[in-house]
């Protein structure tokens, strides 16, 4: 049976085995347009393996992904990409023979249609103004997580999907990079965010999914996820909230 006709992503009933390893169970959650929602879990929960799956780069044990209401399920990531769907990996993978100007660049050709005219200006605003010539050897660590997020925004994808973009920025970089996710929201761009900052999930999230070995734990927002007993022992921690 077709699930509703959803605006935005709809992961339906999603099953991945890896061998003997059930990575995924049966998960279910809408990710609607024009939101920012979060997904959440601890080390090994599924979470990468989700977006993996939604952005095609694998192809589910079971299990649908529907993009407003359109089955993609099967399709390459080239055509998840036609249907706007843009993604950031959790390893950032930068061309290796092109500066940061280049690369971005290079993602705004990518969709015509789409692509951000001042590619350049994004870059700006995620920290890497002053390294636009610089080759990716010569970049930090934190510069190529800015780098990934920057170049997925500057293809204008509508739906985009980030893995852990906040990894290794320091307060003020994760207050920048927030802003700047959050003005391309205001703008229309939709957002699946994978974080382990509880501070980032709350300051951005309107929505916020759970995953616990494999299976979806807790929908709601951010506040209520965070008092939900199962995940503050499974996951949280009463300290880590505190802190969060
Ligand atoms: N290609 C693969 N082959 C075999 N096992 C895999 C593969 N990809 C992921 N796994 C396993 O699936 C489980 C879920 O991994 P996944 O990377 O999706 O977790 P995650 O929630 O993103 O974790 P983290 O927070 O550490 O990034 C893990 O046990 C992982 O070892
Ligand atoms: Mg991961």
């Amino acid at each position: 049976m077709l699930p509703e006709k959803t605006d935005g992503l709809r992961v339906e009933h999603v099953t991945q085995r890896f061998g003997g390893l059930l990575a995924l169970d049966d998960v279910s959650f809408t990710s609607e347009r024009n939101r920012i929602t979060g997904l959440i879990g601890p080390n090994g929960s599924g979470k990468t393996t989700m977006f993996n799956i939604i952005s095609g780069f694998i192809k589910p044990t079971a299990g649908h992904i529907y993009a407003n209401g359109d089955d993609i399920t099967r399709l390459a990531p080239h055509q998840m990409a036609a249907h706007g769907i843009g993604r950031t990996f959790q390893i950032p993978k930068p061309f290796a023979s092109m500066t940061v100007r280049q690369t971005i660049e290079l993602a705004s050709r990518a969709n015509p249609k789409t692509g951000h005219s001042d590619p350049a200006s994004i870059a700006r605003e995620a920290g890497l103004g002053d390294k636009l010539d610089l080759y990716p050897g010569e970049l930090t660590t934190t510069d190529l997580h800015s780098l990934e997020l920057v170049k997925v925004l500057a293809t204008g994808a509508s739906f985009v999907l980030l893995d852990e973009v906040f990894a290794g920025l320091n307060p003020s970089e994760i207050e920048h990079v927030t802003q700047l996710i959050r003005r391309f929201a205001d703008q229309g761009t939709s957002f699946l965010i994978i974080e382990h900052r509880m501070r980032a999930v709350m300051a951005l999230c309107d929505h916020v999914h759970v995953l616990l070995y494999g299976r979806l734990a807790k929908s709601g927002t951010p506040i209520e996820v965070t008092r939900d007993p199962e995940v503050i022992e499974a996951y949280l921690g009463a300290e880590a909230i505190e802190h969060a």
